[in-house]
């Protein structure tokens, strides 16, 4: 493709008429695409039909001789914390279950260490002043929701290829008003980007100013490849026994494994932040759906079906990747106004177009019926500095749909770069000449 920075005029307004008629020629089709949240499909979520009838009315019992349909056995029964275990790649001693969604978990700990200070002792944060949480940008929009939600400041990091820019984590977390960081250390929405070694060691050796900074390891996608396989330090094992042992609380769930929304989740640490949370949870809840639980373990019981069920949900995912990206080479390579994401598991591609076009990319798509999650959705408070970043989530349609999408995408990626780029020229020539 033709770089359109070095694009003389004329040729970026002959490239611009060519790409409005072929805008105008899509809005004619009358799309109804929607390109937008990570869902898995429904060739997805069929997967998981063998929950539906793994635990039936005369086998109800956990394996502890629990009955799974009374009250009891508040922090999960054990062959479901084995599974949840498996998944975040620690053992079951570090996992309370909890109920169908790690976002929930997540609330629950916020909204605890807010009310109540976030360890034994602790302070409650929403008596403190000013509070501030590291967040990694791009990142997962419903943390900066959450966060916004309880009147946290919000403080970005950049991403880069090895995860947080780490020199500038270990500068903020000695200001005492850093109390938290979210982190999505594998395959992060939306980078895909997996933390490395050298990054999971920095944040396990982290010198945090306040005793109550926790990190909010959100393990999201932690057996989501759907190309190789990619590794990731279990963060735990390097705390446990040292002066960080309290630092980490580390959140899974079955969400895109088995059924989104109706899984099972996990708070997974180390001893005190389970007798924490347990504390408050005890007061909230008398127990989780023990049913769900057994009849995850069941669908999922060992090492070997958790892996086929992933390639098989590899297998629906990775084409609808590779068709976004192959559209992207095609379109978008060597243009000089795009870069994005090549991920190898996880569910996004995270897209950067001309700074200052995201929005006018955002509402092009729309306009032409294509819903892509909103721009500045990856940033806290919905604000991208550079209004640059997008976030791709190609699982939910399936194929052709994909396809359409992608094309859509780059069409617009490319139109509003011409716009913008034929206005700059002109303001500078005006500035040059004078008005
Ligand atoms: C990073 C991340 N965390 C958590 C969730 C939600 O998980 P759950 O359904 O277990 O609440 C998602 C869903 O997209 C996610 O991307």
């Amino acid at each position: 493709m033709k770089n359109y920075l070095t694009l003389s005029p004329e040729e970026l307004a002959t490239e611009r008429e060519v790409l409005e008629t072929a805008y105008e020629r899509v809005k004619r089709r009358h799309l109804s695409l929607n390109i937008a949240r990570g869902l898995p499909s429904s060739r997805q979520l069929a997967l998981s039909d063998g929950l539906l009838t793994a635990v039936t009315g005369d086998d109800t019992k956990s394996e502890s001789g629990a009955e799974t349909r009374q009250y009891g056995v508040p922090d999960g029964i054990p062959e479901a914390a084995r599974l949840l275990a498996r998944i975040a790649g620690t053992s079951p001693e570090h996992v309370i279950v909890t109920g169908t969604s790690s976002l929930n978990t997540m609330y629950d700990a916020l909204s605890a260490a807010m009310l109540f200070g976030s360890c034994e002792g602790g302070i409650p944060w929403c008596r403190q002043d000013t509070i501030k949480f590291i967040c990694v940008v791009p990142g997962y929009d419903r943390h900066f929701a959450m966060t916004e939600l309880f009147g946290i400041e919000m403080v970005n990091v950049r991403m880069t290829e090895t995860g947080p820019d780490m020199d500038a984590v270990e500068t903020l977390v000695r200001d005492p008003a850093v109390k938290g960081m979210w982190c999505v250390p594998k395959f992060a929405n939306p980078t895909g980007v997996t933390y490395s070694t050298e990054t999971v060691r920095r944040i396990a050796s982290l010198r945090p100013a306040s005793r109550d900074f926790r990190i909010f390891w959100d393990n999201a996608y932690a057996v989501h490849d759907f190309i190789g396989h990619t590794d990731l330090l279990d963060i735990l094992s390097l705390t446990e026994g040292t002066e960080n042992e309290d630092m980490v609380w580390e959140f899974v769930s079955t969400a895109k494994i088995t059924l989104p929304g109706g899984g099972i989740s996990a708070f997974v640490s180390g001893k005190n932040n389970l007798a924490w949370f347990r504390k408050s949870m005890s007061k909230r809840t008398i127990c989780y759906d023990k049913v769900n639980q057994l009849r995850h373990a069941r669908f999922l019981p060992d090492e070997e079906a958790l892996k086929k069920q992933m390639e098989k949900h590899a297998a629906v995912i990775r084409p609808k990747f590779e068709t976004v990206l192959a559209a992207f080479d095609r379109d978008l390579a060597g243009t000089g106004i795009a870069s994005y994401s090549r991920p190898t598991g996880g569910y996004f591609i995270s897209l950067d177009v001309l700074p200052g076009t995201a929005g006018e990319v955002w509402r092009l798509c729309s306009e032409a019926g294509l819903t892509l999650t909103k721009a500045g959705a990856t940033f806290p408070y919905g604000k991208d500095p550079d209004d640059r970043n997008l976030r791709i989530a190609p699982t939910y349609p399936e194929l052709p749909e994909v396809e359409a999408a992608s094309e859509v995408i780059t069409l617009c990626v490319r139109l509003a770069a011409v716009r913008k780029l034929m206005a700059e020229r002109t303001s500078n020539e005006k500035s040059v000449f004078g008005d």
